[in-house]
């Protein structure tokens, strides 16, 4: 059987094969695998107001909608919306609590305050001179007593990597594959390469490649622009790093007082 290529052009939506694929990986990467919904679940202010920036397919909105009373999420992928919806469509309890609209940071007018505001697994798409803008954002958005956390701050070296396979999942006689290649591209960002691969029974039927850019965002500088926004580190490993493990790079604030 012959494999066709499709490919995402650089520009366009990054997320618009990974779709299918996200949630799979996760779920073979097993509990914990970042980003980690417990983690953003576990600081949701029960019954209170939840804005999520980049909720992709729902992993984590699903969580924290289990908590709070209303979950307000922007997402730029429509495919990514697409499963997000399909999630909603099956779980009746909350169709009431759950708002998706199709919106990108920073540049959002939401006229209203929230309890908690959370962006997981999104500041690597974050272009490093928008930070500012999207930390202004989120404090224009945030209740006086509110909290924000996200994940990705980090201070792991720029990734330097061949193409090398990340996850891989089966499903019936299908096994799915995802390779990515980094290359470093200028100060704290890396170009890279993700490539889709399905084979049916050991054949290759699809490939599917996507190039994408990744921002790392360092603590200080991070901090730095909480603190011009109005907002001060609480909690996170981005504070104290972990020894051992995968650090997600967490940082929760707060507005100074
Ligand atoms: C790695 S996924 C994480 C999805 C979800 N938060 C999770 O943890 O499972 C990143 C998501 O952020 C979205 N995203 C990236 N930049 C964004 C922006 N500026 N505004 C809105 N969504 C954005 C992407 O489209 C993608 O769905």
């Amino acid at each position: 059987m012959s494999s066709s290529a499709r490919v995402a052009p650089l520009g366009t939506d990054p997320y618009a094969f990974q779709p299918g694929y996200y949630d799979l990986f996760r779920a073979s990467r097993g509990e914990g695998a970042l980003p980690d919904p417990r983690f953003f679940a576990g600081r949701a202010p029960q019954g209170g107001h939840a804005l999520e920036i980049g909720a992709g397919t729902g992993r984590i909105t699903l969580a924290v909608a289990e908590r709070a009373a209303t979950v307000l999420c922007l997402e730029r992928s429509a495919t990514m919306r697409a499963v997000l919806l399909a999630k909603l469509a099956e779980r009746p309890h909350l169709r009431d609590r759950v708002t998706v609209l199709d919106r990108a940071a920073p540049h959002f007018d939401l006229a209203r305050r929230f309890d908690f505001v959370y962006l997981a697994g999104v500041l690597e798409h974050v272009p490093h001179p928008e930070r500012p803008a999207l930390f202004e954002a989120i404090a224009e958005h945030l209740a006086e007593d509110g909290e924000v956390a996200m994940d990705m701050v980090l201070s792991e070296p720029v990734p330097d990597w061949p193409e090398h396979v990340a996850d891989e999942a089966t499903l019936g006689d299908c096994r799915y594959e995802m390779s990515c290649e980094a290359r470093p591209d200028g100060d704290d960002q890396a170009h890279l390469r993700f490539v889709y691969r399905t084979y049916l029974q050991g054949d290759l039927v699809a490939t599917e490649v996507v190039e994408r850019a990744h921002y790392l965002h360092r603590p200080d500088a991070v901090v730095a622009d909480l603190a011009a926004a109005g907002l001060t580190p609480t909690a996170g490993t981005a504070l104290h790093p972990v020894a051992n493990g995968e650090d997600p790079g967490t940082l929760v604030a707060r507005r100074t007082t």
